[in-house]
Parts: structure tokens; sequence; C-alpha cells
């Protein structure tokens, strides 16, 4: 079996600084807000691959189709001997990318969550002895430094996870990718695209609860790693659809008046009655606003599929 190797690239003691730093901004801010990267350890990795399989959640679905319709295409066009997989959770799909590529060598996931990549990682060396595995521990916005790997790479960013970063820190991102992008590289990107708001708001808000409980995590979260003494059932999951911006915007409503304490950053936050705490935006596009935000950041789209409903499409563009 090929070696697994897992790299932290950031200190532990950096990542709890990043989350307190978070919290105290976010809690103290009005209106409060929490950013999306820390609904993810073990539990909300494992809550948001359940949320993959719901009924209401079409973009998982979607975009596996495009990738089976098209990874020979994928393949044919880029000769990738690296996949970059920025965001890869479960590397679920991803499979069917590493089937197409025939020239692979390497495969580098990068996620916050150490659990998915350990799980991921062990479970694809296993099935894949000729592949080499370095996943990396990293935060995919803060500066990322890639293992010397052949080229040419394939930089995947799935799951429709660039919707989750306002429109500031999506050029900010897209300029960073563009910039570990090397002549004959290629970014693969999946986006949810605009549709009805009824199909949309059901994708983030099921009838089984289950993507209420991932929202609900980020308290848990903040209570373990913070001492804070957050109550989940206090607070109700709120998915809204913002026609204007045209995103999902993911909110916990205070269910009362409540006071909560942080003891780890020696903080107590009042919520008012009703009073809603902002977790996460999933943007939706459309092609000509990828194309522009893509050619901001000096990147071309070059492919552009779509599945057979046109709810998700997956990109692929080069450096200019
Ligand atoms: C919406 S899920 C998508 C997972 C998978 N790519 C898919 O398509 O099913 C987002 C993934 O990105 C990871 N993630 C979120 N914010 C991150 C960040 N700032 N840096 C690195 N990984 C992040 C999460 O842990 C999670 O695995």
């Amino acid at each position: 079996m090929s070696p697994f190797r897992l790299t932290r690239t950031l200190p532990e003691d950096a990542t709890d600084a990043a989350l307190r730093a978070d919290v105290l901004a976010g809690l103290t801010s009005t209106p409060k807000w929490l950013p999306p990267k820390w609904f993810y350890d073990a539990r909300g990795s494992e809550l948001f691959e359940e949320i993959t399989a719901l009924p209401e959640y079409y973009p998982t679905r979607a975009e596996r189709e495009i990738l089976a319709d098209r990874a020979g295409e994928i393949a044919a066009a880029t000769g990738a001997r690296t996949l970059v997989e920025l965001g890869s959770g479960s590397s679920e799909k991803t499979r069917i990318l590493l089937d197409a590529l025939t020239g692979l060598r390497g495969y580098v996931p990068v996620d916050v969550s150490e659990s998915a990549l350990t799980q991921a990682g062990q479970a694809l060396v296993a099935e894949r002895p000729d592949l080499q595995v370095h996943a990396l521990i990293a935060d995919f916005t803060g500066g990322l430094t890639l293992p010397g790997t052949p080229g040419p790479r394939l930089v995947a960013f799935l799951g429709g996870t660039l919707g989750n970063l306002l429109p500031g820190e999506r050029a900010a991102f897209l300029a960073a990718v563009r910039a570990l992008l090397s002549p004959g590289d290629a970014l693969l990107l999946g986006t949810d695209l605009v549709k009805d708001e009824r199909v949309l708001v059901r994708a983030y808000d099921d009838a089984a609860g289950v993507t209420a409980a991932f929202n609900k995590n980020v308290l848990s979260v903040v209570n373990r790693e913070l001492d804070a003494d957050f109550v989940p059932a206090a607070f109700e999951h709120v998915a809204l659809w913002n026609a204007e911006r045209e995103w999902i915007e993911m909110r916990l409503r205070s269910r009362t008046a409540q006071t909560v304490k942080i003891q780890a950053l020696d903080l107590a936050v009042d919520f008012a009655d009703g009073e809603e705490l902002s977790t996460e935006v999933s943007a939706k596009f459309r092609q000509e606003g990828v194309r522009a935000e893509l050619a901001a950041a000096g990147l071309e789209l070059a492919h552009w599929w779509t599945d057979g409903e046109d709810r998700f499409a997956l990109s692929l563009s080069v450096a200019r």
C-alpha cells in the first residue's frame, strides 16, 4: 500500500487562536455572525455527509452526474498528474475523477477537517495502492502552500463551496488559486446555479432536520473549544433566500432573550428574543457571473458543463 501522509500546515494553537478571534469578532458584532468553516469538526463533517444524501439536497447528485458525464473530457483536457482538491471532505465524488485521470500520480486533499481527511485518505490508499495521497489540514482562504508534486496540476473546488465565501473573499480566494497555477494547470470549479426559490430553500431546510443539526453544530464546537454554554435547542434553524444577493442565508434565531457565557474569552453575549446569528451564505451563480469572477482573478473559462436539469455547473478554467 502506498503511504498516506497527513500534514498540518498550521499548528493547533493557530487554529485555536483563529477560532477565538472569529468568535470574539462575530459575536460582538451587530448583526452577529460566525464563519462557516467552524461547522466542520468530526460531527459536522458527518452531518454534512448526511446532508449530501438527503432527497432535498440536489447539489451533490447534480455535480456527481456532471462528473460522471464529463470526467473523460476533463482528463483529456488537463492530462493532470496531480489532483489538488480544496475542501475535499469525504472525497466521495472525487473517485470519479481519480478513475478517469489515468496519468495521475498524486492526490492532495486539503481541508480543515482532520477526521474527514484521515477517513478519506486511508480509504483511498487502501483502494488505490499506486496513488500517493498527501493530505493537508489547512485553511484554503489563508495562503496555501502546496507540496512539490508533478504537473500538470488540476485544482478541484467542488460542492459549491465557493458560494460559502462572501464576494470579497471569493475574489481573494480565486486570485490565490490563480497564483498556484503554472502554465498547463487548470481549475475545476463546481458552482450551484440560481433556480426556483422553493427548491433552494428546501435544500437548506430539510424535513428530517439534518441541516438544522449541522447549523447548530457550530454552537457545540464553540461550547467544547471555548468552554461556552450555548444551549443548541434554544436556537431555531433559519434558511432564507436573499433574492438581491442571490444567496441562501443560514442563521440561528434565538428562541428567547438569553445570555451565553464564553469562559475562554471571558465574554458574556446577550441575545434578544428572535435575534439572529448568521452562520453561512451559499451563493448561487449564473454563467456570466462565474466567467467574470474568474476573469477578474486572471482565469479564463474554457468549459462549462451542467447537469440535465441545469441545476449545477462544473467549469474548467486555465490561467490567462
Ligand atoms: C460544502 S462541504 C463540500 C465537501 C465536498 N467537497 C463535496 O463536494 O461534497 C465544504 C468542505 O470544505 C471544508 N472547508 C470549509 N471551509 C474551509 C476552509 N476555510 N479551509 C479548508 N477547508 C474548508 C469543510 O470541512 C468541508 O469538507
